[in-house]
């Protein structure tokens, strides 16, 4: 037995989620899934990070509050990952008293543990916003690649960045050219732990490669320390005498989720968040899921705040996500160059989404989503392959069998190919390798199609009606089988199955479905989407781009 810790990505509270944003964080859900069917105790968490300045600016717009104009947009995502069946035992939020006071906590840890201190520096400020600017507020020409980015880190290079590091700066909100004022910080010593986070990077293993190559290539360059505060209107109160008008660095904060959540969970349903977390408990395995432009965050930052703090444990697993393109463009949520959770979710079943961004998952390199390949995909694969064999095998079964299981044995075959599918499948979800592992049970599925084919059951019922039923029975078998092993991919239509066949909850087991078991409420899994829906929906993404311009 393990306990296994799933932390999933905190999306921002001040905008909708699109499809690149959700497809770094639905394999937190298959795992969650798949360890759960296994039998492991699994906590799984995450919530809206709703503090920063992007939020508190909108909301002084729209004059609500912060956290009213964050908790609008909380809702929308909790919607939204509700209706994708996402598994969350909590998603919670940033502004909540005990997030707070967690972070709190770690922040005073640090600073009794000596890997905080004080510095003045000169900090970005707008004279015409008469505002302190956050580091991603100010742009300006990167020293690395020349590109245009951003004061905290270059998009296109992905050099972590101070604003100071940038020439030609302007002011995000106004354009302007900011001034610089001074202003007292604490900082965290990463420099300090450089050694200790370097022999935690050197042996860690189950990261993604593009975890393992650029927190390799932030330890060479040579960690820096980074402000642990900011000057910031809406965030976590430093806890210190003397920085009453400044905030906990958003960063740091965000990150601190993943233990404050935990404690939320234990405090609301009586769970036990030390097992998850208390070092020396020596079954946990922790996996971490989100995009690739927060992984220093995940492999550097939060184990800082870890090692400095001491006796929690570090995170094992780095599941980070390369992009997914839009139509072969980079997603751009300010040129409205996205496709929207929320619309998307109006018109096409959530496991034809989760199925579509698995299959097309950005896990080593970028992947590309275009409405041809979606409806495709949905089209040929879920329902040309598997809602086909369901359907086939099953209203053969209601047709000519009394819609009951037929006698029948199963095959060694058979046997010996659905005792690898959870095998191998297993290792590969474990693995972070959810795209091989769908692609591996697919092949059971398409394994299974020709299976059907080449026993021809519709002849074999005219004369051969015991063969029959032993094609059929078979079939029952693997479909159960299916079911289960799907289940963590695409769980709505897995769940249809369970109740065709009335079937417990999904385990990671070989199940048997006994003869005579009556098939009940038979429909289609899925329904064809018209082809006609790619022209319309390619013109729709475009308007929207037009529009928005
Ligand atoms: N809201 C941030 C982002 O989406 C941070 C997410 S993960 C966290 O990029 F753990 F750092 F919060
Ligand atoms: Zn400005």
């Amino acid at each position: 037995m393990a306990n296994i810790y799933i932390g999933g990505a905190w999306p921002y509270a001040n905008g909708s989620l699109h499809l690149g944003r959700l497809s770094s964080l639905l394999p937190g859900d298959v795992l969650a899934r798949y360890f759960r069917a296994k039998g492991e105790k699994v906590l799984y968490v995450s919530g809206s990070d709703c503090h920063g300045t992007p939020v508190a600016v909108q909301a002084e717009k729209e004059g609500i509050s912060p956290s009213d104009y964050a908790g609008r947009y909380h809702d929308e995502l909790l919607e939204c990952f509700n209706k994708l069946g996402f598994s969350y035992d909590l998603y919670t939020r940033t502004d909540t008293a005990n997030h707070h006071q967690v972070v709190k906590e770690l922040f005073l840890k640090l600073l009794d543990n000596e890997y905080l201190y004080r510095k003045t520096i000169q900090q970005s400020y707008c004279e015409s916003d008469e505002r302190f600017l956050p580091d991603r507020y100010v742009e300006g020409t990167c020293p690395v690649c020349g590109q245009r980015a951003r004061g905290d880190q270059c998009d296109y290079c992905s050099t972590l960045l101070d604003p100071s590091d940038l020439s030609e700066r302007t002011c995000k909100l106004c354009g302007s050219t900011p001034v610089e004022r001074p202003t007292e910080h604490y900082y965290i010593a990463l420099t300090r732990l450089q050694s200790e986070l370097e022999e935690y990077a050197v042996h860690a293993q189950g990261w993604r490669e593009n975890a393992k190559q650029l927190t390799k290539r932030y330890l060479e360059e040579g960690l820096q320390d980074r402000a642990a505060t900011r000057d910031l209107s809406w965030g976590v109160d430093v806890p210190v005498s003397g920085f009453e008008d400044k905030k906990i660095y958003v960063w740091i904060e965000a990150v601190s989720g993943y233990l404050s959540a935990s404690k939320q969970w234990a405090e609301e349903t009586g769970g036990n968040w030390e097992q998850f977390w208390l070092e020396g408990e020596d079954s946990i395995v922790s996996y971490y899921v989100h995009g690739k432009d927060n992984v220093p965050f995940h492999t550097l930052i939060w184990p800082a705040i870890l090692l400095g703090t001491g006796g929690l444990h570090l995170p094992d697993h780095i599941i980070s996500c390369e992009y997914m393109t839009l139509e072969g463009k980079k997603f751009s949520t300010s040129r409205n160059w996205a496709v929207w959770v929320p619309n998307l979710l109006s018109r096409y079943d959530p496991d034809t989404i989760r199925y579509f961004l698995i299959a097309n998952g950005p896990e080593k390199r970028d992947t590309d989503f275009s409405w041809r390949e979606f409806i495709h995909s949905h089209n040929g694969e879920l329902l040309g392959a598997y809602g086909n064999l369901v359907n086939r095998t099953l209203a053969f079964i209601v047709k000519s069998f009394d819609g009951e299981v037929p006698e029948g044995e199963l095959s060694e075959e058979w046997r010996i190919t659905i005792e690898k599918l959870y095998l191998k499948s297993g290792v590969l979800i474990e693995d972070g390798k959810l795209k091989d592992a769908l692609e591996y049970i697919f092949a059971g599925v398409r394994k299974a199609n020709k299976y059907f084919d080449e026993q021809k059951p519709w002849i074999q019922i005219k004369d051969q009606r015991e063969a029959c039923g032993h094609t059929l029975y078979n079939c029952v078998q693997i479909i159960a089988n299916l079911s289960q092993l799907l289940h963590p991919f695409i769980p709505f239509s897995c769940e249809k199955v369970r109740r065709f066949l009335n079937l417990a909850q999904p385990s990671w087991k070989m199940i048997n479905v006994p003869v005579q078991q009556s098939i009940s409420d038979l429909e289609l899994l899925f329904e064809r989407i018209d082809v006609s829906r790619i022209e319309e929906e390619t013109n729709l993404l475009n308007k929207q781009l037009l529009d928005s311009n």
